[in-house]
Formats: structure tokens, C-alpha cells, sequence
């Protein structure tokens, strides 16, 4: 059972959610671009309001089918809102433990969500559930422990990311999940694993440099107000940490690296 504890701290609000628009399947889950054709039937589980998921369907086409799940309402509202009129591509909101599909979909994917469950076992046999026989399970997840900056952020931000990484683990969410996938899914028996590197480095002379490196300023201004709740960090530690980030930014990064794979597997045919 997830626990509920998780689930709170899964929850995205605020400018939590910034990050979510710039993404696009070309620039942030591209061995799924690699595996996508025309025609094909595609679950994207966790799909925030739809940044990836509006890509897949341009790809597969109305001869396609494609579906985006996510928990949050206002992002599937969202969601429904800028993507609506794409011929094949559905919204809806429900939960990963709780789907309604049964071997529907060629490619089943969730990207950057088990990474937020206490019991990403369960999420992932669920997801093989909802998959054809002879179709693929691709999962798209973080390993925070390898994450490196260049040069070392403030010493106020690196407290405030330790804090972060406890807070996540005292849920039950694994900081290291990227690593562990492929043991997920053995467990849950999907076979013929692939495993293909995703790491996300952001260089001072990329053109969205600043919105991506401030990825962690805005984890401080958003989850960071739960975790002063939850006491992992005082009000004044949080501040600090986003304000010396940001100036950090301006001052003195080149670069950042968050340590990302694709774990992508099959399911047997009957
Ligand atoms: C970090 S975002 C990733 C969004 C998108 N897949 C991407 O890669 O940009 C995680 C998403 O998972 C959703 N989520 C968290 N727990 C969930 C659950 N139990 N069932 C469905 N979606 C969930 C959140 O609402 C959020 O939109």
C-alpha cells in the first residue's frame, strides 16, 4: 500500500509545476521518441499537463491511440485545456495503483513519477497490467545521490538538498530509483531489460540555462514550504539556501548534471 505520507509529498503545487511546461519529448524523454511509430497505442502515466504526452500523439497519429493519466486534477485540467484537440490523445485523471486498463498498449511509460511512490513494486505491476502482451513497460527516473554541480553550489544549498533527500527517503521514496529499475523489473517479470542514459546537463552557454539550473531555487520556494512544515529545515535555512542559489546562478555556475536512465523492458507473450 502507498503510504499516505508519500502522497503528500508527491503532491505538486505552485512553481513546482514551472518545470513540467518546458519539457518536450524531443528534449526530455527521448529514448521514448526513439521507440515511437505511427499507429502505435501509447499510456503516459503521471503525465503532469501533457508537455510530453501532446509529442507522443503527434508522432503516433490518429490512427494512434494516446492516453495521459495523471493525480493531480488541476493538471489534467490543464492538460485538456492546451492539448484537447489532438486527434487519438485522451486525459484523465486517476491514480498509478488504481488503473482501469488491461493489456491495451503497445508502450506504457512514466516518467520522473516512481521516483515520488513508497511502493514503486506495485505502480510498475500495474503498469506491466495495462501493457499488450509482446509490448514494453518504460520507466523514467532520477538517482538524486548523483546528482553534481559545477562548480560546488552554497553550502546553504547543499544542507537544503541534503534536508530534501531525507525528507523523500523518511516517505519511503527511493533517492536512487534509476538504479534500482532494472531489479523492479526482474521482480514483477518484465524481461529483455534495456537500460540507456538520460543524464540532464545544463552548461552556462545553453540558452535555458537559467530555468533549468534553477530547478533547485524552485524546489526551495515550493517544497521547500513543506518541508519547513514537516520541520526538516527552518524557515530562515530555506530562504537562504534559495537566495544564495540563485545568486550562485548568476555568479558563479557552469553547470549542473542530474543523473537520469531509461529502463525499458517487455512483456512476455501468452
Ligand atoms: C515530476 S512530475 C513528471 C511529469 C512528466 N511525466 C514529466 O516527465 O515531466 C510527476 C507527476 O506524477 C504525478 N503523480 C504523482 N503521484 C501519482 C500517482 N500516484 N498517480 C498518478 N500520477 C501521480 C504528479 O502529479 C506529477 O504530475
Amino acid at each position: 500500500m502507498e503510504s499516505n505520507v508519500a502522497r503528500n509529498r508527491a503532491e505538486l503545487s505552485g512553481k513546482a509545476t514551472n518545470v513540467l511546461d518546458f519539457r518536450t519529448l524531443a528534449s526530455s524523454h527521448k529514448r521514448l521518441a526513439e521507440l515511437l511509430t505511427e499507429g502505435m497505442t501509447v499510456l503516459d502515466v503521471g503525465c503532469g499537463a501533457g508537455a510530453i504526452t501532446h509529442g507522443i500523439a503527434k508522432i503516433v497519429g490518429p490512427t494512434g491511440r494516446v492516453v495521459g493519466i495523471d493525480s493531480n486534477p488541476a493538471l489534467i485540467e490543464k492538460a485538456k485545456k492546451t492539448f484537447g484537440d489532438i486527434p487519438g490523445l485522451e486525459f484523465e485523471c486517476g491514480d498509478i495503483f488504481n488503473l482501469h486498463f488491461k493489456e491495451e498498449f503497445d508502450i506504457v511509460t512514466s516518467a520522473r513519477v516512481l521516483q515520488w511512490l513508497s511502493n514503486p513494486l506495485e505502480a510498475l505491476t500495474v503498469l506491466k497490467s495495462s501493457t499488450k502482451p509482446g509490448g514494453r513497460v518504460l520507466i523514467l527516473d532520477y538517482n538524486h545521490e548523483k546528482i553534481s554541480w559545477e562548480p560546488v553550489p552554497p553550502s546553504s544549498m547543499k544542507s537544503f538538498y541534503s534536508a530534501f533527500l531525507k525528507w523523500r527517503s523518511d516517505a519511503g521514496m527511493d533517492n536512487a530509483i534509476a538504479d534500482h529499475l532494472p531489479n523492479l523489473f526482474e521482480k514483477v517479470g518484465i524481461n529483455e531489460i534495456i537500460i540507456t542514459p538520460q543524464h540532464e546537463t545544463v552548461k552556462r552557454t545553453d540558452n535555458d540555462f537559467n530555468s533549468r539550473i534553477s530547478i533547485w531555487a524552485d524546489v526551495a520556494a515550493s517544497r521547500g514550504i513543506q518541508m519547513v512544515k514537516d520541520r526538516y529545515i527552518t524557515e530562515s535555512q530555506r530562504a537562504t539556501a534559495e537566495m544564495e542559489y540563485r545568486e550562485w546562478i548568476n555568479e558563479v555556475a557552469m553547470s549542473q548534471t542530474m543523473y537520469l536512465l531509461a529502463v525499458e523492458g517487455r512483456k512476455n507473450n501468452l
